[in-house]
């Protein structure tokens, strides 16, 4: 497969073919995926609630990403590795080290929330570290998942805000629950590849969470994902079928 670069991105949007992402934390997964073809692999901060236990992204620090990224890194050949930035590189103060340390580990790309860090954005994106922006439901500031863009008011502010990211360099927008028509909009007059989550068919590209994709998640699936496979039922079948062979002396034989 040859490497997903940026130029290869833009180019997918503009002959009009869907670019494809998913999240992983460890290097098993992410070797699958990437083999698979996918062109983006993201370690999302969602790694909070999908493999640390946490119910929400926000308990994620620096550490837990770049110990989940540098794990991926090893298992991604092809695909572009983007990493997110945990809301905490901002509480704390550290966010311009904390984006160099991605980079550092392998990050060929960060991923930060909002518009609240424009000038941030603008800054690593000169020095030739690319960001991938996100809108719409932002979860490191949002604490309850609603649909964004349904109102004139809404979908008037996600076009500012999504004018505003491209300005500042972003090569590619995450669209997270944004109303099926004010994705389309946003798609159509952005320069840039968006990625829709929860956002309809007409964005450029979809992401998902790989835990909801494989059938992992702990805890509530969200309505827009589709489950491809039931990966729980399959280890909660061999790890019964392992206790009862040692039960029963069948194991070792
Ligand atoms: O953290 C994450 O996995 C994400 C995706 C849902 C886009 O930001």
């Amino acid at each position: 497969m040859p490497k997903v670069t940026l130029s290869s991105l833009f180019k997918k949007k503009s002959d009009g073919r869907k670019i494809t992402c998913l999240t992983a934390y460890d290097a098993p997964v992410a070797s699958l995926i990437d083999a698979s073809g996918i062109d983006i692999v993201l370690v999302g901060d969602s790694v909070g609630s999908a493999a640390l236990g946490f119910d929400n992204t926000l308990s994620v620090t620096i550490s837990d990403m770049l110990h989940h990224l540098k794990a991926v890194r090893r298992a991604v050949k092809d695909a572009l590795l983007v990493c997110d930035m945990p809301m905490s590189s901002f509480t704390g103060g550290t966010a311009y080290e904390d984006a160099s340390a991605l980079f550092a580990a392998g990050a060929e790309a960060v991923k930060i929330e909002g518009t609240a860090h424009i000038s941030l954005i603008e800054d690593l994106v000169k020095k030739g570290m690319p960001v991938m922006g996100h809108l719409g439901f932002t979860p490191q500031t949002d604490s309850t998942p609603s649909v964004k863009g349904r109102s004139e008011d809404s979908a008037a502010e996600l076009v500012k805000n999504a004018a505003l990211l491209e300005k500042a360099g972003v090569f590619a927008v995450v669209l997270e629950l944004v109303e099926r028509s004010a994705a389309e909009n946003l798609t159509s007059s952005s320069r840039v590849p968006t990625i829709g989550i929860g956002s309809g068919p007409h964005c450029d590209g979809q992401v998902l969470v790989i835990n909801d994709v494989i059938g992992m998640t702990l805890g509530k699936v969200p309505r827009f994902a589709k489950q491809y496979a039931d990966v729980k039922s399959v280890i909660s079948s061999a790890v019964r079928d392992f206790r009862r062979d040692v039960e029963e002396l069948k194991y070792p034989s």
